[in-house]
């Protein structure tokens, strides 16, 4: 795509364009995600900004990503640090013509295309079902899917994505530092914020396409599966406040978490429904 500030759907109030977003003008080879790109400095929250736009009618595929968060949002009601300059903030509007309760299927497609976007830069990262991306056993990305849904057919959904990419170790909180981490930590040097988001919005797209022609999400699973940090491990599950130890077994087609109980009974998981932990801590 051309760099033309006319062609592209900068916002007024954007005053700065840095490398990040000037490289992805320049080398995003997508055909429809990021192709409505809305970059800003500052906001409040990305998932917000990217619902009012998609109430307003923006473009399946589009994004926005901002600099920085002044109230970045993660499940359960929490908060997600997002300091300036230093992640990858950003939501995906799309609209699929899916059933509501397939919605869930777009988070497994987020957390594979995080994962290969990662590793195509050399790092070594694993997922941890159904919404984060872990390296070292601490949490480096987070994913938070909302929907809007009318008479149970589906408006539109916006997958929340933040990486933290070149975080300072002194940057994340102490009372995060143990279950929390940034590439640049682990890794020892800064990372192209433009590269990782040039590639994980082409292979958003690529996974996100078999939803949309065949109504399935084998490949992101496969991605799920063979990076998962949790199969193979004894894991805490906790539904609606009530807390008990599984071990995890696999991860069904439909992105499903199968766990044993003691006497082997195997049972699904729903993302969405439960939260999973490690024994011993976050993985
Ligand atoms: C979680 O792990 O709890 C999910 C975190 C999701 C954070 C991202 S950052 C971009 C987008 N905007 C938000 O307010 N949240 C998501």
């Amino acid at each position: 795509m051309a760099y033309d500030k006319e062609e592209i759907n900068l916002e007024k109030e954007n005053i700065e364009v840095d490398n990040m977003i000037e490289y992805a003008y320049k080398n995003l080879k997508t055909k429809y995600i990021g192709r409505e790109l809305v970059y800003l400095d500052s906001i409040d929250s990305t998932n917000i900004k990217a619902k009012e736009l998609a109430a307003q009618g923006c473009a399946d595929g589009a994004v926005v990503i901002s600099e920085e968060q002044t109230n970045g949002r993660g499940r359960l009601g929490r908060s997600w640090v997002s300091p300036k300059g230093q992640g990858i903030w950003m939501s995906i509007v799309l609209r699929p013509d899916i059933k509501p309760s397939d919605a869930a299927k777009t988070t497994h497609i987020a957390a594979a295309a995080v994962w290969k976007a990662i590793y195509e830069l050399g790092v070594d990262a694993q997922i941890k079902w159904p919404n984060d991306i872990v390296i070292n056993s601490k949490k480096v990305c987070g994913i938070l899917s909302e929907m809007s849904t009318e008479l149970n057919s589906l408006n539109y959904i916006v997958v929340g994505i933040g990486i933290n990419v070149n975080i300072d170790k002194d940057s994340i909180p102490e009372e995060l530092s143990s279950v929390a981490t940034s590439i640049k930590k682990e890794v020892g040097k800064e990372v192209s914020k433009g590269e990782l988001l040039i590639r994980l919005l082409s292979n958003f797209e690529e996974l996100y396409e078999e939803l949309i022609d065949y109504g399935t999400i084998i490949n992101s699973i496969n991605i799920c599966r063979d990076s998962s940090v949790l199969i193979g491990k004894r894991i805490k599950v906790i539904l609606k406040g009530q807390e008990v130890e599984r071990e995890a077994i696999g991860i069904t087609n439909e992105g499903e978490l199968l766990v044993s109980d003691d006497m082997g009974n195997v049972s699904p998981l729903i993302s969405g429904e439960v939260s999973v932990r490690g024994i011993y801590g976050y993985v």
